[in-house]
């Protein structure tokens, strides 16, 4: 078990690099997704110390993304991790398994990437990816859409199919184009019944929102 301090120390460095955030991957978003990662790692027999201390530090290179246009999981963003977590004295055999969970987590079934073999792995895009789900996962979505000066939604755009290097142009195409395929793409059990749950709360967010958007029911 990882000292309780470390993870500490851990979440206040964190925490400085994120300060600044206003698209979804504040210290908040870290910390649910630590909290999130220790849980499935415990039902699901991982390591909880290498899930949680990967969700505190797992966008730790999105700053450094802005402003450079290096990837969060690529070399640069796993050598500032590295050095955070030797600075608070990880060990380094954690560190390695840390970083490896960091170096994959942006892969996705639904572009054709293959689950990744380590178990600790598979809980940290799990536990990342419940984060865009569900109550959160709806305010997040307007939050990044409103950051990034998109609209609301606009029906005439239909549906498109998301890719990295392509954003949507409206919060509500971002469900399908992407949420609810992460919901469909949970590696463990724990993260499928989750997923399920918030996969539900998003149908009924949408569903309200098309009936009043439409003007059900007074519509004259
Ligand atoms: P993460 O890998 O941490 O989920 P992303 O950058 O993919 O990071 O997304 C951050 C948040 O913003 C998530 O909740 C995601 O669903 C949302 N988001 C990402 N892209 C879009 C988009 N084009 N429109 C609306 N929301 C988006
Ligand atoms: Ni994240």
């Amino acid at each position: 078990m990882t000292n309780p301090n470390k993870i500490d120390a851990i979440r206040h460095e964190v925490k400085t690099y994120l300060a600044h955030d206003s698209t979804g991957h504040d210290i908040y978003h870290a910390m649910r997704v630590a909290k999130m990662g220790r849980f499935i790692a415990q039902e699901e027999n991982a390591d909880p110390d290498i899930c949680e201390i990967a969700g505190l530090v797992h966008d730790l290179g999105r700053p450094m993304e802005k402003e450079k246009g290096v990837p969060h999981w690529g070399p640069e963003a796993l050598q500032q991790i590295e050095m955070l977590l030797e600075k608070v004295g990880v060990e380094s055999q954690r560190i390695k398994k840390v970083l490896q969970c960091v170096a994959e987590h942006e892969e996705y079934g639904f572009l054709g990437a293959a689950a990744p073999e380590s178990i600790e792995s598979r809980v940290l895009q799990d536990a990342d990816r419940l984060d865009a789900l569900g109550a959160i996962g709806i305010a997040r979505t307007f939050m990044f859409a409103g950051a990034h000066a998109h609209a609301m939604y606009l029906p005439e755009e239909g549906n498109m199919n998301w890719s990295p290097t392509k954003l949507s142009k409206d919060a509500i195409n971002h469900f399908h184009e992407k949420l609810f395929k992460l919901a469909d793409e949970m590696h463990t059990n724990t993260g499928k019944k989750l997923a399920g749950e918030r996969k539900r709360v998003m149908e009924d967010f949408l569903k309200s929102f098309m009936e009043e958007w439409r003007g059900e029911g007074y519509a004259s």
